[in-house]
């Protein structure tokens, strides 16, 4: 099975990183497809914890080809850094391979990023603040800069010149917007207090200065910068096997998720092909990796969510803070019906459930079956209209619950009845088999059910 793509199937944090190191270990190359440093994946390698941002989680093999696909966006002070504390602590990089395609993440693109989010307020999205929406936009706009500019500095200079009007004016206008909202609200005298919306020009934004540090920038990531799709087609046609790894999850994407509360990339299955540079048909098996529960960052629609005890257990006992922002991802229970969507619209031939070992203590367990709306409407499948999926009631179905310390288990057998029950519930539900089970952080806490992948 050459071509494996691993995604999210809830609204990320599933622990993808974790599932791509363990399946990492018997392919012969992993490549990220889409999302940027909005990404973060733990990994807990024999007591160390490493913890990346846009590196695939396959670098910690030093014999695997890591690549950064098209797809991805790519702020090259963070992959630097990365690179960098990856050799401090002797990790070999130098099978990390960088599309020569990928767009690059430019400081006004984070200005923006955060510039926007200042101005919706209320309506915020709630990002990572990382710069991804604006850089995807110029992407598409035609305005971006990609990793191959970096080599030459002539074109480099001109296509920031190109997009560096269009940003100091897009800056200006939110900051004088900011400005008039902030008098009218009478908050004057905090005004310029947030230096995101500071008036234009600023010095990060300098063409010459800029131009340097991107360049510099270049010289350094010159030596892994490849023709990224040529390298997948060159393993896949030559019967070896690549991990497509997803960042983000299902109801987090651009088109499918639950718009606008979104990333701005599309982290389902059939974006490898894009974000790659592969053909459907180059995509053997699809595995969706979800929580046993579910949880998500960032503001939008979530019917499962908990304000109780039963949220605090998950947020505790699960340490659920995000990676890249260190803040409190909101807590409930697993929702069969949207994850019964994830399993159809990646069309995931495997589950994996991550965290199970989080749910002891709790009893009974509730598992979202289907909504109801205000009205009194049931929805069996997950609604597209956002304004019903903003209000509906999630209905459960209450299974047994278990106390038992899962992290020694190992296989299926050590599990409790109860424990199994559940996975067997989630499975029958969304039609497809739960293959690989985390019980803890470290990465011989799983336990894989039926055969394992080799
Ligand atoms: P952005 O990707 O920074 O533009 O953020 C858009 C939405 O996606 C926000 O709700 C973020 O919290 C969420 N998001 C982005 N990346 C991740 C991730 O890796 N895990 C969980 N949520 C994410």
């Amino acid at each position: 099975m050459p071509g494996i793509v691993i995604v999210g199937a809830q609204w990320g944090d599933e622990g993808k990183g974790k599932v791509v190191d363990l399946l990492a270990e018997q392919a012969d190359a992993v490549v990220r497809f889409q999302g940027g440093n909005n990404a973060g994946h733990t990994i807990v390698r024999d007591g160390e914890e490493f913890k990346f941002h846009l590196i695939p989680s396959g670098i910690l093999y030093p014999d695997k080809l890591c690549m950064i696909g098209n797809g991805v966006v790519l702020d090259p002070r963070i992959l630097l850094d990365e690179i960098d504390g990856l050799k401090r602590r002797g990790i070999d990089v130098s099978n990390l391979r960088i599309s020569a395609n990928a767009h690059l993440i430019m400081p006004y693109h984070v200005l923006l990023d955060t510039a926007g989010e200042v101005r919706l307020g209320k309506l915020s999205v709630g990002t990572t603040r990382r710069g991804i929406g604006p850089c995807y936009a110029d992407k598409a706009l035609r305005l971006g800069i990609r990793v191959q500019d970096l080599l030459d500095e002539k074109i480099l200079r001109k296509k920031i010149m190109a997009a560096l009007a269009f940003k100091q004016q897009a800056l200006r206008e939110l900051s004088v917007q900011r400005r008039k909202l902030r008098k009218e609200a009478g908050e004057g005298a905090r005004e310029g207090a947030d230096p995101s919306v500071a008036a234009a020009p600023d010095p990060r934004l300098d063409l010459h200065s800029l131009t340097e540090e991107f360049a510099g920038y270049g010289h350094r990531l010159e030596p892994h910068i490849a023709d990224t799709a040529r390298l997948c087609w060159e393993a896949l046609d030559g019967g070896h096997t690549v991990i497509f790894e997803g960042a983000q999850a299902t109801l987090l994407d651009l088109d499918h998720g639950t718009y606008p509360f979104v990333t701005s990339s599309n982290p389902i299955a059939g974006a490898a092909t894009v974000g790659a540079g592969i053909g459907p048909a180059d995509i053997d098996q699809v595995w969706g990796v979800a929580k046993a529960y579910a949880t998500r960052v960032g503001a939008g629609p979530f019917p499962t969510e908990l304000e109780d005890e039963a949220g605090r257990h998950m947020l505790e006992r699960g340490h659920e803070y995000g990676t890249t922002t260190g803040r409190e991802r909101r807590c409930g229970w697993m929702d069969l019906v949207a994850l019964r969507y994830a399993v159809r619209l990646n069309r995931m031939d495997a589950l994996t459930i991550t965290k199970l070992d989080v749910l002891s203590g709790l009893d009974p367990l509730l598992v979202a079956v289907r909504y109801r709306s205000r009205e009194g409407a049931i929805f069996d499948q997950f609604p597209y209209h956002q304004s019903i999926l903003h209000s509906v009631e999630p209905e459960y179905e209450e299974l047994a619950g278990f106390d038992l310390d899962l992290s020694e288990c190992r296989s299926e057998a050590d599990l409790p009845a109860q424990a199994r029950a559940y996975l067997d519930f989630i499975a029958d539900f969304a039609g497809v088999p739960v293959r690989l089970v985390g019980v803890g952080p470290g990465r011989d806490q799983v336990v894989w059910v039926g055969q394992s992948a080799d």
